[in-house]
């Protein structure tokens, strides 16, 4: 229970984890073209884990069926990988991939355009990461979590899209999801303080439209309610005593 700061040996191993990540992430994103189906990235993301000595972290969670999330253009999260999906050109898709390695998480995800995508599929996607990264900003020592939250909506409704409220980022450890809860949305100076140890999993999900989301009939599909399009970016940042380390990047 409570909020499991992490020591210095520990963070280094999650920075392993994460960067493992990061690359299995990168080698994806390259594999994101019209035509390839959602099921051969997925077969890669576990292929690759197996070269880096990793293991999926998604797969048999709460029994989730893959290794990999896919989610396109109206999906926000947890799209399952399917040998009937084939990626098609204007498409944007976001990967989300993690890994367990030496008994700790790594979690980060991206979002990538294929082909000729509309201008608003364009700010979106840009706006989403641009959030992210306002968000680690606020991740050193002294603030509090809904200082994150604040800034990252405060950003996104600026320029005219919505956060998603049904999902959240996390704390991130021995377990994928661990306290505190990281909603991208709230109150400055609300929620945990942060401290040097703590890591977490930033992710901002955001809408061109409504925040309101539908579950599929996999069971796990999330999906806005209006049907319009949705980004997502995130990784995993370990607090330190000068501010936000980003542990899932290459
Ligand atoms: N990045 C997502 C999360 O942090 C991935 C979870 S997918 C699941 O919740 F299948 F593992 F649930
Ligand atoms: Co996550």
């Amino acid at each position: 229970m409570g909020i499991n700061l992490k020591s210095k040996r520990e963070i280094e191993i999650m920075r392993d984890a994460n960067r493992i990540v990061a690359e299995i992430l990168l080698d994806l994103k390259e594999r994101v073209k019209e035509g390839v189906t959602t099921a051969e990235l997925d077969r890669r993301a576990e292929e690759l884990a197996g070269k880096y000595g990793a293991e999926p972290a998604f797969k048999g969670y709460m029994g989730y069926p893959a290794s990999l999330c896919v989610s396109i253009n109206e999906e926000i999260v947890h799209g399952i990988p399917s040998e009937e999906r084939v990626i098609k050109n204007g498409d944007i898709v976001s990967l989300d991939f993690g890994v367990i390695y030496k008994g700790y998480y790594g979690d980060a995800a991206l979002t990538v355009g294929v082909g000729n995508i509309s201008e608003t599929a364009k700010k979106l996607m840009e706006v989403t990461e641009k959030a992210l990264y306002i968000g680690i900003e606020e991740a050193v020592p002294g603030n509090h979590i809904g200082d994150i939250g604040f800034a990252i909506q405060n950003f996104v409704e600026k320029n005219g899209f919505n956060v998603v409220r049904e999902f959240t980022g996390h704390g991130i450890g021995k377990k994928l999801h661990e306290e505190p809860y990281v909603p991208n949305y709230g109150t400055r100076g609300s929620g945990p303080l942060i401290r040097e140890g703590l890591t977490i999993a930033i992710e901002p999900m955001v809408t061109e439209g409504t925040w309101k989301v539908k579950i599929l009939k996999d069971g796990w599909t999330a999906v806005t309610a209006d049907g319009k399009l949705a980004a997502h970016f995130e990784h995993t940042i370990a607090v330190t005593s000068s501010g936000p380390e980003i542990l899932s990047r290459v």
